[in-house]
């Protein structure tokens, strides 16, 4: 029997009717959440990362259910209110860091939580922070070039830990 689980998607409160075995990926992508992306649904590619109360989760993983009173944010929640786009996202694209672009949006998000937690990382923890999320295209150099990009970006804004939109 389905239940209500009620939760704030990307800045605004939803209530989503799920049967209680539904992982929180299977839930987003059948509300329309489509950035977050169905990959091996075993916890091992990052395809379906979302943020979740500031940490990065792997929502394959998790059940819907488990949301309740949680906030989740999802690439779509990034981008600004005129549209324009958050400056990992900006970074990901001007650094030609995507190509198929099906691990983009978990690589966003896990990059993101990271960045808030790392205003200043160096390279060996940039690859660290990623580790959990596969590219199956770009062999990750111009992914890596774009989160320091992003990072710079971001400090450049006065960002601070915690900081970031
Ligand atoms: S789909 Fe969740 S880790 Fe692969
Ligand atoms: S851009 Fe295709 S899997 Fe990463």
């Amino acid at each position: 029997m389905k239940r209500d689980v009620h939760f704030i998607l990307n800045g605004r409160p939803v209530t989503f009717s799920v049967e209680p075995r539904t992982t929180l990926l299977r839930a987003l992508r059948e509300y329309g959440v489509t950035s977050v992306k169905r990959g091996c649904e075993e916890g091992e590619c990052g395809t379906c990362t979302v943020v979740i109360d500031d940490l990065a989760q792997k929502s394959c993983m998790i059940l819907a259910l488990e949301a309740e009173g949680k906030s989740v944010l999802t690439v779509e929640g990034l981008v600004g209110p005129k549209g324009e786009l958050h400056p990992i996202q900006r970074a990901f694209v001007d650094e030609g860091a995507i190509q198929c672009g099906f691990c983009t949006p978990g690589m966003i998000m896990s990059a993101y939580a990271f960045l808030r937690k790392n205003p200043d990382p160096t390279e060996e923890e940039i690859r660290v922070a990623l580790a959990g999320n596969l590219c199956r295209c770009t062999g990750y150099i111009p992914i890596f070039r774009a989160v320091r990009k992003a990072a710079a970006a971001l400090r450049e804004l006065g960002h601070t830990p915690g900081g970031v939109r």
